[in-house]
């Protein structure tokens, strides 16, 4: 990954777009998404033991401390040390100043405390580092929840995540994928992607069948479902995404 072109997660301008996105308003009558997610993948989860989760490809940390409310222990890890700097940031001081964009070259400073999320209690069971999905660090290990949101169609090989992650969880742990599945080759070359494509005999792969087919040896699969999402770019200008979330138990082994 070190050699390819500039990551777009380190831009200051995406910075704020997810600072936003995971910690200021809601636009168009869209739940907190990174709140959401975690409070789905907390639900599913309550029947087994609820003590290590990781967020992978965690972003600004949102979800990492929704986890911790109920978790005893939380790993938030993501590729961008921009992205993790801001994560930290907001577990240290319990504020976080960002520019948001308003119209052309004019920003808007904003402010978000945690003790206007009913986050003021959770930092300090959190761990952030920055860290690769498709070639994680050895301690990354032992969780009861792994939730990776938005995070396959983003990776330059998610092969390499999805064929091992299933080392890291405990038997009938969980593993909360969710994507839009929208690949690009900007990110993902395209004999990696795991589905939106046409086979040699030009029937269609789609994603979920293409996880399915990397995970099922290891993994049940237990519900999928809709969730979406709004990205706010300017005061005038929204991202609306419907992600696909799947949620696999892990088989005993
Ligand atoms: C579309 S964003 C999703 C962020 C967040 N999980 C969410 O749902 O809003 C993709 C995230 O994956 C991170 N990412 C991309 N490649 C990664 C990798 N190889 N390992 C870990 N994180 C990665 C990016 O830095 C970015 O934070």
């Amino acid at each position: 990954m070190e050699n390819r072109k500039e990551n777009i997660y380190e831009t200051d301008a995406l910075v704020s777009q997810y600072c936003e996105f995971q910690y200021g308003d809601e636009y168009l009558g869209i739940e907190n998404f990174a709140k959401v997610c975690a409070q789905k993948a907390i639900a599913y989860s309550a029947t087994t033991p609820q003590k290590r989760a990781l967020d992978l490809g965690c972003a600004t940390g949102r979800a990492s401390l929704e986890l911790a409310k109920v978790f005893e222990y939380v790993n938030g890890v993501d590729y961008s040390q921009a992205f993790i700097n801001v994560a930290k940031d907001i577990q240290k001081e319990r504020c976080i100043s960002y520019a948001l964009n308003s119209e052309g070259a004019i920003k808007q400073c904003k402010e978000v405390c945690l003790n206007a999320l009913g986050l003021n209690d959770v930092g300090e069971k959190v761990e952030f580092f920055q860290g690769d999905a498709c070639d994680l660090m050895p301690l990354l290990a032992e969780y009861d929840l792994i939730m990776a949101t938005n995070l396959i169609d983003r990776l330059y090989e998610p092969q390499l995540f999805l064929n091992t992650i299933h080392k890291r969880i405990h038997d009938e742990g969980y593993l909360v994928l969710t994507s839009p599945y929208t690949w690009m080759e900007e990110y993902t070359a395209k004999e990696f992607w795991i589905g939106g494509y046409y086979d040699s005999k030009g029937d269609e792969v789609r994603t979920l069948e293409g996880l399915k087919a990397i995970l099922n040896d290891n993994f049940d699969l237990v519900e999928v479902e809709d969730v979406p999402f709004v990205i706010r770019e300017t005061p005038r200008k929204y991202q609306y995404t419907l992600s696909q979330m799947s949620v696999w138990k892990r088989k005993r082994r």
